[in-house]
């Protein structure tokens, strides 16, 4: 088996984390699968065999049934569940939103499926629980009271935070995912900002409990720079975990392997990363193209893994004192070009 991928001198958690999500079949609304889906639980052995210390999972691919008999197999290859998600988004029922559903039913079993997922999330033994924004927004404008719908955000989290405080202590985080458009037109919680409003909402009680996974495509998506709003993320002391991936313009998500469009831009993210002391997981949020063989499924795991090790080498061997002497001199565009020397130079 190969070895796990590691980052020299990482604080915290090491090792790398993916989601079963991404070795899928290649379907996309355009068109059906091109592979044949491997069973959820034959995905670990992959993710293990490509190096990949931690693996993720919605509920709808590991539902609280498969808990055991996942914990199970991941054991037998060496790994740990680095994060868990409810899926708010697969299941018809949330067509038109979850928490934010116009519907009280419907937020109803949105509130339940949450706690749930603190329950898997606790015999997974995984660190953090993720919320993405999924469908809650809204196609149409007028389809919903946008202030009632945040208020709804606000109340849904606070109860299932209120349970997972009881079931774990401060064992587990939750960490809300922004993403500005699709699946829906538009979406609440589009923006790491907007997140980090929401929390500021919560009950005082459990806020610390909350925290944000910044993705890089969501960013890019938004039209906003990654690297700023993983930054606003650590001064807000709210970088709970990241989802790293490549993002080939403003347009649908990709999920690119990382290091792949903006090497320069992620040089620079995992500098700020060292010089945080960043503690979490590192995990990728990519997916196997449509148009690669099953054979080869699981490239897009290895490419994104060697170029975050090598970059992460290099982002050591960016020297602070220089950075600082060019921002004392006002030399902005040489910052951008000594980064271009550590990443392209000798
Ligand atoms: C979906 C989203 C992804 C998110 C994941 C976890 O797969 O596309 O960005 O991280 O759900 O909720
Ligand atoms: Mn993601």
């Amino acid at each position: 088996m190969k070895e796990k991928y590691t980052l020299r001198n990482k604080k915290g958690r090491n090792g790398l984390g993916a989601g079963v999500w991404n070795i899928g079949p290649g379907s996309d609304p355009f068109g059906g699968p091109t592979r044949e889906s491997i069973p959820i639980l034959d995905r670990l052995p992959i993710l293990a065999e490509s190096g990949i210390a931690f693996f993720e999972a919605h509920d709808s691919e590991i539902p609280f049934d498969q808990v055991e008999a996942a914990k199970v197999r991941a054991e037998k290859f060496g790994l740990k569940c680095g994060m868990y998600t409810p899926s708010f988004f697969a299941d018809p029922i949330f067509k038109d939103g979850a928490m934010t559903s116009n519907d009280p039913a419907i937020r109803k079993l949105a509130i339940q499926s949450g706690k749930r997922a603190i329950d898997s999330a606790i015999a997974l033994e995984a660190p953090v629980v993720v919320f993405w924004n999924g469908r809650e927004g809204f196609d149409f404008v007028l389809n919903k009271n946008g202030q009632d719908a945040f208020k709804r955000l606000i109340d849904g989290f606070d109860q299932v935070a209120q349970y997972a405080k009881e079931k774990a202590g401060s064992s587990i985080r939750l960490a809300l995912e922004p993403k500005p458009n699709e699946p829906r037109t538009n979406m609440y919680l589009a923006t790491v900002g907007e997140v980090l409003y929401l929390i500021s909402r919560l009950d005082v009680g459990h806020r610390d409990l909350f925290g944000v996974n910044p993705e890089t495509a969501h960013s890019r998506i938004a039209g906003l720079d990654y690297l700023w709003e993983v930054e606003l993320c650590l001064e807000a002391g709210k970088l709970f975990h990241i989802h790293l991936n490549s993002q080939d313009g403003q347009r649908f998500d990709q999920d690119l392997p990382f290091g792949y469009t903006e090497p320069l831009k992620d040089l620079a993210l995992l500098v700020v990363l060292q010089d945080a002391g960043y503690e979490g997981i590192v995990a990728f949020d990519i997916k196997a193209p449509r148009t690669e063989a099953p054979e080869n499924i699981a490239d897009i795991l290895t490419v994104s893994s060697q170029n975050l090790v090598w970059l992460w080498e290099r982002a050591w061997s960016v020297d602070r004192s220089i950075l600082q002497t060019l921002r004392d001199e006002k030399r902005n565009t040489a910052i951008a070009g000594y980064l271009g020397k550590c990443l392209f130079g000798q």
